[in-house]
């Protein structure tokens, strides 16, 4: 039976491969997809959301637009990586999946509280929408079985030396989520900057030869040019599609269910993530910290998805 799960992004250019394993991988069931400011102006993930899905050939599964700006902060977007139109690269074709006028919350509370089985949140931008909807609907956490986050991480952050991007841009939500005590699993950049898109996955991915590899390549050779120039990483970290590989096939990535916090008043320590790795945790444990990644069987999962796309 497969796991049902809904995804809520920033496309983004990882986000677009989080979006395909996760309507692409056969064990999981793809309810819904929202959307939030992030990458890009909201008005962008959500168009771009609808671009991955049109590209994909992926219909009936709902699109929902959702926070245009974080908790209490200025958005703050990353053109740095993602270019203009936060899905820079390849042409981006009109898109043939509307907007669904639920919003965010909407959508997330109707098909969570509808589902016959406790649903899976992957997160694979700032937590604002889900922060949202804990503040305003509570209830619907009852039927959630895991709220899966690309953010944080146990290390070094890559906005900050503290922080990272997803973390940074939404503290305030991170702490809203965390203090809502729903299950949660964070999969930070610790463990994502295993997932590196070589010029050997590209070489992989543009073998599948359909019209979503295609597309992804051509993301994936923008992606690398901006982490070459931003970062002075040779290949980029495929970040958000880790999470969703998390929940597709647990055995991929190992875990400790430890205690986790995000720091909000820092001046330069804004949206760091705190994970006790030392030994017993001092407080309370209150989430899963993904730890280790089989690299190999990654990109396994994100390449027979692809395949079974359009
Ligand atoms: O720090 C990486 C994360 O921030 C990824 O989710 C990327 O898409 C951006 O949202
Ligand atoms: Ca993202």
């Amino acid at each position: 039976m497969p796991t049902p799960v809904f995804l809520d992004c920033d496309p983004g250019h990882d986000d677009a491969f989080a979006l395909w394993l996760a309507a692409g991988n056969p064990d999981l069931k793809l309810l819904g997809i929202t959307t939030v400011g992030g990458n890009g102006r909201l008005s962008q993930t959500t168009f771009n959301a609808r671009v991955v899905a049109t590209v994909a050939g992926i219909h009936g599964v709902p699109i929902a637009a959702g926070a245009d700006k974080p908790l209490t902060r200025v958005l703050t977007t990353a053109p740095h990586i993602h270019g203009g139109s936060a899905l820079d690269g390849p042409a981006l074709p009109e898109p043939q999946v509307e907007v669904d006028p639920r919003g965010a919350v909407g959508l997330l509370r109707e098909l969570i509280t509808a589902s016959a089985e406790p649903v899976t949140i992957l997160a694979t931008g700032p937590l604002t929408n889900i922060a949202l909807l804990a503040r305003v609907h509570p209830e619907v956490l009852g039927n959630v079985a895991d709220i899966v986050w690309m953010g944080g991480s146990t290390g070094r952050g890559n906005v900050t030396p503290y922080a990272e991007f997803n973390s940074w841009v939404d503290p305030e939500a991170v702490a809203v989520v965390l203090d809502s005590a729903p299950p949660f699993t964070m999969v930070g950049l610790n463990v994502t900057h295993q997932a590196l898109a070589t010029t050997e996955v590209l070489d992989r991915l543009a073998e599948v030869g359909n019209a979503t590899s295609v597309f992804g390549v051509e993301l994936l050779r923008f992606y690398t040019a901006s982490y070459q120039a931003a970062q002075g990483m040779a290949a980029p970290p495929l970040h958000d599609p880790v999470a969703v590989a998390l929940v597709a096939r647990p055995e991929l990535v190992d875990t400790v269910h430890t205690r986790l916090d995000v720091e909000v008043h820092g001046t330069e320590t804004a949206g760091a993530t705190s994970v006790e790795l030392c030994g017993q945790p001092s407080r309370p444990a209150n989430a899963r910290v993904a730890v280790q990644l089989d690299v190999a069987g990654f990109w396994d999962e994100v390449e027979a998805a692809i395949r079974v796309l359009r």
